[in-house]
């Protein structure tokens, strides 16, 4: 599992208290990265309501934080109800963090958690000519395969192994002390 390598940051994923970094997160990005994020220039109001209407309990969402701050997210996020076999990822990293590998180590603990959640085809939410994330992708080419109009990867292990599951623990164990950690640390804050 690669970490991005960027002094101070660090990778986990987002259990609770999630949707305000989220949030204010989307709402950072540079004009060009919002509008490569959502396929089209979106407003603030937008972005508010996307987050306020969308963010199910079901998504699972990896954070990207620099000091505690979050800087990159990917959103994973089943279609349909129950089991559903396919999902759509989106991927945003504000601008100074981009090009550090950061997409990458989101795009790799994505796919594990896509493949653990029995997930077969992945729909990558952007552009077709949006060329970084599709040599983002073309990197993971033996799990993905490519369609036009938007990158449809298919997952190439459709179902978890002991193994896969276990590489989602250790990878989440940190985290999730982490973010109790930060809870903790909320809870002790003076009022
Ligand atoms: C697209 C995005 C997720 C990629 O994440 P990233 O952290 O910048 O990407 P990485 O550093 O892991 O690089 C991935 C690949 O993209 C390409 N890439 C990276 N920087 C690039 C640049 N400046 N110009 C062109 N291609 C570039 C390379 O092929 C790179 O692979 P390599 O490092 O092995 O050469 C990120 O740039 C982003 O959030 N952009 C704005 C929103 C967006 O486009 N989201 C995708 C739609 S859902």
């Amino acid at each position: 599992m690669h970490e991005p390598l960027i002094d101070g940051g660090a990778i986990r994923k987002m259990w609770i208290d999630r949707s305000g970094p989220y949030r204010d997160h989307l709402l950072r990005l540079d004009k060009e990265s919002r509008r490569n994020r959502f396929g089209g220039a979106v407003s603030d109001e937008f972005i508010i309501n996307y987050i306020e209407l969308s963010l199910g309990l079901d998504a699972v969402i990896h954070g990207f934080f620099v000091d505690g701050t979050l800087r990159g997210v990917a959103e994973l996020r089943p279609l349909g109800k129950g089991f559903a076999d396919e999902a759509e990822a989106a991927f945003s990293i504000e601008k100074t963090w981009q090009s550090h590998g950061v997409g990458s180590a989101l795009l790799e603990r994505t796919l594990l958690a896509a493949r653990n959640r029995g997930i077969k085809l992945l729909h990558m939410a952007c552009l077709a000519n949006n060329g970084r994330m599709v040599d983002l992708a073309r990197k993971f080419d033996a799990e993905l395969k490519f369609d036009f109009g938007s990158v449809i990867g298919e997952v190439e292990a459709p179902h978890p192994t002991p193994l896969s599951v276990w590489r989602e623990l250790v990878a989440d164990s940190h985290g999730f002390a982490t973010a109790m950690f930060d809870v903790q640390a909320k809870m002790l804050r003076p009022a």
